[in-house]
């Protein structure tokens, strides 16, 4: 079980990367062209935070298995003190709930908003704040808070 879940969340980080990049394009490309917000337009935002809200189900899921957030809880004084417990025990639980609710807010935001040059400016604006976050609180292979393969 926590072998499969943390192969699945290594793989579906790829989705909601290209996901966000590809929203982010997207609404860029149409502010700047003023083009019309079209059905696909919005089916992009859709599944961007869709994908986003199922690495979260994933992500919790994988919480309660992994044997360094127990390690953590169980040994908080001593761990706390470690970059690599901490890292999954509090900062990247914390960042990437942070990144998903700034991808929710935007995604529906964006489907209030009236005009189409606003709805891709929001997209715009609130899809790239996430994938900073998210950028950063991924255990890169080259990360200097914890390292992880590209792929499991
Ligand atoms: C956009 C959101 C997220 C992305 C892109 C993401 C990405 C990743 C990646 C790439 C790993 C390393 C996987 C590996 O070892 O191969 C990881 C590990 C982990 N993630 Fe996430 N994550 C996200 C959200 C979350 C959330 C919201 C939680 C908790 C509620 C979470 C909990 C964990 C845990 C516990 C581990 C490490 C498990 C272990 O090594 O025992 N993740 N995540």
């Amino acid at each position: 079980m926590y072998n499969s879940l943390l192969s699945f969340h290594s793989i579906v980080r790829w989705l909601v990367l290209i996901t966000l990049f590809f929203s982010i394009y997207r609404a860029l490309k149409g502010y700047f062209k003023n083009t019309t917000f079209s059905k696909l337009d919005n089916l992009i935002r859709h599944w961007t935070a869709t994908v986003a809200h199922i690495q979260l189900l994933i992500g919790i899921l994988l919480y309660t298995q992994s044997p360094i957030v127990t390690y953590f809880f169980k040994n908080f004084n001593a761990s706390i003190s470690n970059i690599n417990t901490t890292f999954f025990g509090l900062i990247h639980i914390l960042l990437m709930v942070i990144a998903i609710v700034v991808i929710t807010i935007g995604s529906a935001l964006a489907k209030r908003k009236l005009k189409d040059k606003e709805k891709y400016k929001t997209i715009a604006i609130w899809f790239s704040i996430a994938l900073l976050i998210i950028f950063i609180a991924i255990p890169w292979p080259f990360s200097p808070l914890a390292n992880r393969p590209y792929i499991r």
